[in-house]
């Protein structure tokens, strides 16, 4: 205990220990344990992070337009499907996010978006996965990533719905890790006496939780992985037609694509930076970059990300061991004030630092953009009103002829 109360006085952090005395022994176990697990080197960062925005020279990036892929369609689905059928496909459910813009407690994907019946979020996400089963006749293993926070109430939600049909063999829960906020002076915060304010550590963390947890070992043939996010309900995951179509390109990693609706649309477009993949955000664009347009007469830039990728597994491990960057993040993180009570902020008031799996798509070195169709594939839910939300995901499930 010694030794930590010097580290933490050698580093300003004390005030984690204000509440420690009046603590149970498990509690301060508990937060002795929180307390070792942190990644300084992450933590320091607040002072001076990384500047992430795209400094490279950006160009467009070649990508497969709805025609191309449609006139190739049979063929990608053969080979996508016969490597569905070897096992060389996993898909990765990332499900460890808060989804505080939502505000609700319980894991996003419990999430009831019915109307007249419960239709839950993770229950599309397996319906969407058993039809590909049947398509290609093989069952594709299905890793879901939670965080402690909605670990045991994800594993629970499963249980209790029969994981929706999907055979459970083939199913595996891994955690991702939880990193701390700290104010804007960099001082650690705390969520309750004896716990620090942890958070989920990005989405670009799953792959050192899949490989901690181990769980990839029961299916030593994947060669692809299909990382996506829960909040899509209209995703379209295990693609045997994208998969053929990444494994065909000979890149090392896919992604799908939707076309922006107009130049000056705000969404993270698919380019170039320095010839490898990477996205660039729309208020990084130059008005020149936003109109240019490619020989084909479409916008050059223009293939807007919705978070769903195929990754290389052996370009993956290959590039384990390179530092993913850490991105600090601005958010309103409650805390416990000097006088024990907690807050709940209204504006910003501290930092979370997360990977993202962007970036991982970047160190993968290249990148097969694959057009899909937006209203049949893309409906996520972030928010509770408005864009991007259970109301307009709602419409466009009705759309597809889902019915609520
Ligand atoms: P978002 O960036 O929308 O974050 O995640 P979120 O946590 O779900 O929602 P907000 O921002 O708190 O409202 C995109 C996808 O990445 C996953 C989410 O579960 C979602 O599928 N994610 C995000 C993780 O798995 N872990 C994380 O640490 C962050």
């Amino acid at each position: 205990m010694k030794e930590i109360s010097s580290m933490l006085a050698e580093r300003g952090q004390t005030q984690v220990l204000r509440y420690f005395d009046g603590l149970t022994p498990d509690g301060q176990r508990e937060l002795i344990r929180q307390i070792e697990n942190i990644d300084w080197e992450t933590v320091e960062l607040w002072r001076d992070p990384e500047d992430l925005s795209g400094k490279g020279e950006i160009s467009p990036i070649e990508g497969l337009t709805l025609a191309q892929i449609k006139e190739k369609e049979a063929e990608y689905f053969e080979v996508g499907a016969a490597a569905i059928r070897a096992g060389k496909l996993a898909c990765v459910l990332l499900a460890g996010g808060q989804g505080t813009r939502l505000g609700s407690d319980a894991p996003k994907g419990a999430y009831d978006i019915g109307l007249t019946h419960p239709l839950y979020i993770f229950e599309m996400q397996i319906k969407n996965l058993l039809e590909v089963c049947k398509a290609c006749g093989a069952t594709v293993p299905l890793f879901i990533m939670t965080s402690e926070k909605n670990d045991a109430a994800t594993r629970a939600f499963f249980r209790e719905h029969h994981s929706f049909g999907y055979p459970e063999a083939y199913i595996r829960f891994f955690e991702q890790e939880l990193a701390p906020s700290v104010d804007f002076t960099g001082k650690l915060l705390l969520e309750d006496k004896g716990t620090l304010a942890l958070s989920p550590n990005g989405n670009g963390g799953w792959y050192s939780s899949l490989k901690k947890s181990g769980a990839d070992g029961d299916f030593p043939a994947i060669e692809w992985y299909n990382v996506y996010g829960v909040d899509n309900v209209l995703q379209r995951s295990a693609d045997p037609v994208f998969l053929g179509a990444t494994i065909a390109s000979g890149r090392m990693s896919g992604a799908k694509v939707v076309r922006k609706k107009d130049p000056h649309e705000r969404v993270g477009v698919l380019c170039l930076e320095d010839g490898l993949p990477s996205v660039i955000e729309y208020y990084e664009l130059t008005e020149e970059m936003a109109t240019a347009r490619g020989a084909d007469g479409e916008l050059a830039y223009s293939f807007g990300v919705i978070l769903n990728y195929l990754l290389s597994a052996k370009k993956l491990e290959e590039i384990a061991k390179e530092r993913i960057p850490v991105h600090v993040v601005k958010k309103k993180i409650p805390y416990l004030d000097e006088n024990g009570v907690l807050v709940k902020p209204e504006k910003e008031n501290g930092y979370k630092f997360e990977t993202l799996i962007l970036d991982m798509v970047k160190l993968t070195g290249s990148c097969l953009p694959f057009e899909v169709v937006r209203e049949k594939e893309f409906a996520p839910i972030k928010n509770k009103e408005g864009t991007d939300s259970v109301e307009s995901a709602r419409e466009l499930l009705k759309e597809n002829g889902v019915r609520l």
